[in-house]
């Protein structure tokens, strides 16, 4: 371990010790001094130091990244002729303690973001039916709010069609350090989605309770670090997840995505059922689809009638008595499909189309209702921030 006495050719342990906490793992994002990866330090009469690295897991995928960042850091510490980087497992038992340390010594199965206090704000995705682009809703101001700064998380809750992974590009999956689950990413938002546990994309029959301990693992068992908005994809309808979610995150708001045509009563009286049993707050209401540019004119072809965003707000104001605005209107656009065909939401793609910047200009709504983060912290808060 540590020898802080150790001087040779005037390189001493406790610089390179500096230099390595500069270092961070590229999943977890802390530096490797403070989550127990320094195995050991050795400075030789040359200036050559060989540092020991413990890995997670053996087949870390980030193996070379780790390497990399840290033959770098030390390389610059002066005085150092050489660096050797040599890899090592963690044992069962030092996983253990890094998951808890991660955990900020928190019992297992507690969701930070239900915490009292917690920064983060979390929007439930709602509507009454299927193919509304809900999830094209979703990845689009997630990817918007990243785009922006703010620190976002997709959780696909959308058990029967879980479509964001794709929508978003996100290509890897996620890996576990003993009990916790690092999310994979893309365009800086972080994503679990059920699609990620199941062989070749299988379709998924579950039913509720186990609908719901997924959702709970999705919530408590994945490492999220701070996030400024954890959005919720969830299945369409009001049904077991939306019970789910308000128990399970009581401070979570509602955003419901609907269409011009949508049987607008229906979805608001439900969702409107639903939030005034729970006690969850509507943010508001998105129309998606609301009219198509006509390709050879300056009109908007109303595709899938009007009206229907701002039927379902009224209808949920006068429901639940308190204002539900509509939050904006998505128009029909061609980029916004292929977007989400190819993983490069449109917001990112097309950012000034006009769907693009009727997403970004919702992103920037809600985006910007989030609270400050400092000096104040959430039972996961890494202690460095960036
Ligand atoms: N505004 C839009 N313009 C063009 N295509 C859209 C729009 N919104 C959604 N789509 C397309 O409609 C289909 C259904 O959207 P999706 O987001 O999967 O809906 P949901 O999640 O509500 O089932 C997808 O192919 C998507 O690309
Ligand atoms: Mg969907």
């Amino acid at each position: 371990m540590a020898n802080e006495t150790e001087v040779a050719a005037g390189v001493t342990d406790e610089s390179v010790r500096a230099a390595l906490a500069t270092v961070n793992d590229p999943e977890i994002n802390r530096p490797i001094t403070e989550i127990g990866m320094v195995k050991s330090v050795e400075i030789a009469e040359d200036g050559a130091v060989r540092v020991a690295v413990y890995l997670t897991v053996s087949g870390c995928p980030m193996r070379e990244t780790i390497t990399t960042r840290v033959t770098e850091a030390v390389a610059a510490v002066p005085g150092v002729t050489a660096v050797e980087v040599e890899l090592d497992v963690m044992s069962d038992e030092q996983r253990k303690e890094l998951s808890t340390l991660l955990r900020g010594g928190a019992p297992e199965r507690e969701i930070p973001f239900a915490k009292p206090g917690t920064l983060t704000r979390v929007y439930a995705v709602a509507s009454g039916k299927g193919g509304v682009g809900k999830s094209s809703v979703t990845v689009n101001l997630a990817a918007a709010m990243a785009a922006d700064g703010l620190k976002v998380a997709v959780v696909d809750a959308d058990i029967y069609g879980h479509s964001v992974p794709r929508m978003l590009g996100v290509e890897g999956r996620p890996t576990q350090v003993q009990d916790m689950i690092m999310p994979p990413s893309s365009h800086g938002v972080k994503v679990i989605s059920i699609g990620m546990f199941t062989p070749g994309n299988a379709p998924v029959v579950w039913r509720g309770p186990m609908l719901h301990r997924a959702l709970q693992q999705f919530l408590a068992d994945v490492y999220w670090g701070d996030l400024d908005v954890l959005l919720l994809d969830l299945p369409p309808g009001t049904g077991d997840i939306a019970i789910s979610v308000a128990q399970l995150v009581p401070n979570a708001e509602i955003l419901i995505v609907t269409t011009p045509q949508m049987a607008a009563a229906e979805v608001a009286e439900r969702a409107g059922t639903i939030a005034l049993q729970t006690h969850q707050k509507i943010v508001g209401v998105i129309e998606n689809m609301s009219g198509m540019p006509c390709p050879h004119c300056d009109e908007m072809i109303d595709v899938f009638g009007t009206g229907g965003g701002q039927t379902v707000a009224d209808a949920l104001t006068r429901s639940v008595g308190a204002t539900v605005p509509v939050l904006g209107s998505i128009p029909i656009d061609v980029r916004l499909r292929e977007g989400g065909d190819d993983g490069t939401p449109v917001v990112l793609a097309a950012p000034d189309s006009p769907a693009g910047a009727a997403l970004r200009s919702v992103a920037g709504k809600l985006g910007g209702r989030q609270r400050g983060l400092s000096g104040l912290s959430l039972g996961l808060t890494p202690k460095n921030k960036f």
